[in-house]
């Protein structure tokens, strides 16, 4: 694990977060080493508890020497603790990476034969599970239907990422980056596990358009997508379906999440327009540029030999946010623009958001002040997010992950 050590989870109260970490036999086991050391470095006190078959692939001394502590596969080790029934009651969350499908299969009816059976049956706690199989398999019937029992009792199933598996296939299939499994924990604990938006689907857009000049230039902007990750991480570990239409945005793709990769405001219209058909909420985070060139050359531009700067003309975008707002994917839509604004001669900048909400004819503007270049890039942000029936809720300063969670807020309550 690269970076600076992270103390989320240290609390005021001193009470470090209790996790179990489920392991299951298969080859992703070695990627569930990367999310304990996350966990553990974050202040979380962690339980390893694998199976039998976990450990054919990696052993225990690595729990052991990455937890601190003993690491135990069956119930009738350490019977004096009763370890079957304490470890369930007293974790805060329970996370499997990887859930095999006979993990997931033996969670769904509910079979205790052995330790992480037993505590997923004991658990009162939040339940992640994180699938790694074959495509296959994944996508058997019997798996389908034991992951949907398993969401239907409130566990948060993350769907798996698609890339290469074992040996050379590719597929849907793979473990999701163990660093996007622990930011999807974070946002479970956050939120104490409430699947508020299960069976909805949330449709997000993130990042900065390019519009292009030439073959290597472009016109863009700086946002980084930070935010837009945010709320698709936020809505997914709140039981959403989430869609991600991502404009360049260089972060790994959040867990569970669909995302689909975009360049210009043309393709990013095109791919909320058809997403937005049939989404419960379609939140514009990302930031299109309202401009693009009118003519794009397809050969690189050269300097002129009189030394002349050649001038571009430009032509303007579509609103992407107004047409989502006129012409709703699905009747009750809730629809969420950004404003990141700075105030000028003719208005402060709420006066500004104001206008711009009743212009766009969206459910909710989240209005930044970005004066002097704040926000961009940044992990922290403030906020006031205003509603179409004339309410304005102050977001004070926090991490983007938790103003992600008001937002989530707002849409649940309009839905
Ligand atoms: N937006 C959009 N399509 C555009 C430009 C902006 O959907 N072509 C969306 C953004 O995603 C954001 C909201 O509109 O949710 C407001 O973006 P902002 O840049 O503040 O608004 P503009 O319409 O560009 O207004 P301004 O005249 O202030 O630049």
């Amino acid at each position: 694990m690269t970076g600076d050590v992270d103390t989320r989870a240290a609390s005021p109260s001193g009470k470090r977060p209790s996790v179990v970490l489920g392991v299951s036999g298969g080859i992703a086991a070695y990627k569930a080493a990367e999310l304990l050391r996350r966990f553990t470095e974050s202040g979380h006190d962690v339980t390893v508890v694998p199976t039998a078959a976990a450990l054919e692939f990696v052993g225990a001394p690595t729990w052991e020497a990455l937890s601190g502590k003993a690491v135990a596969t069956e119930v009738f080790e350490e019977i004096t603790e009763v370890p079957h029934v304490r470890l369930g009651q007293n974790a805060d969350l329970v996370v499997v990476a990887p859930a095999t499908a006979n993990t997931l299969a033996r969670a769904a009816h509910g079979l205790a034969d052995d330790l992480l059976t037993n505590v997923l049956l004991t658990a009162r706690c939040p339940v992640v599970f994180a699938p790694a199989m074959h495509t296959e398999m994944w996508e058997h019937a019997a798996t389908q239907e034991n992951v949907a029992t398993l969401r239907r009792r409130g566990a948060l199933v993350i769907d798996p990422a698609e890339g290469r598996l074992t040996g050379k296939d590719t597929g849907k299939g793979r473990l999701p980056d163990p660093a996007e499994i622990f930011e999807f924990a974070q946002a479970v604990l956050a939120r104490r596990g409430a699947t508020d938006l299960a069976g909805r689907h949330v449709v997000v857009s993130a990042g900065g358009t390019r519009e292009y000049l030439d073959p290597v230039r472009f016109l863009g902007n700086r946002s980084s997508g930070i935010q837009g990750y945010a709320i698709a991480r936020a809505a997914a570990a709140r039981g959403a379906e989430v869609t991600v239409v991502a404009a360049n945005v260089a972060l790994p793709d959040p867990a569970g999440v669909k995302v689909a990769h975009v360049e210009t405001t043309a393709q990013l219209h095109d791919a909320m327009t058809t997403y937005a058909v049939g989404a419960d909420a379609v939140v514009m985070a990302a930031a299109p540029a309202d401009f693009r060139p009118t003519s794009v050359s397809e050969a690189k531009i050269k300097k002129a030999a009189d030394g002349s700067a050649p001038s571009i003309e430009l032509t303007q975008n579509a609103d992407i946010l107004r047409e989502l707002s006129q012409h709703r994917g699905k009747p009750g839509q809730v629809v969420v623009g950004f404003a990141a604004e700075t105030g000028d001669d003719t208005g402060s900048v709420l006066d500004l958001a104001r206008a711009k909400l009743a212009r766009k004819g969206c459910d909710l503007l989240v209005v930044n002040d970005v004066s002097g270049g704040a926000v961009f890039g940044s992990a922290d942000n403030e906020a006031v997010i205003l509603g179409s029936d004339g309410t304005a809720a102050e977001v004070p300063a926090g991490t983007k992950a938790a103003l992600a969670q008001v937002i989530c807020d707002h849409i649940v309550a309009r839905l």
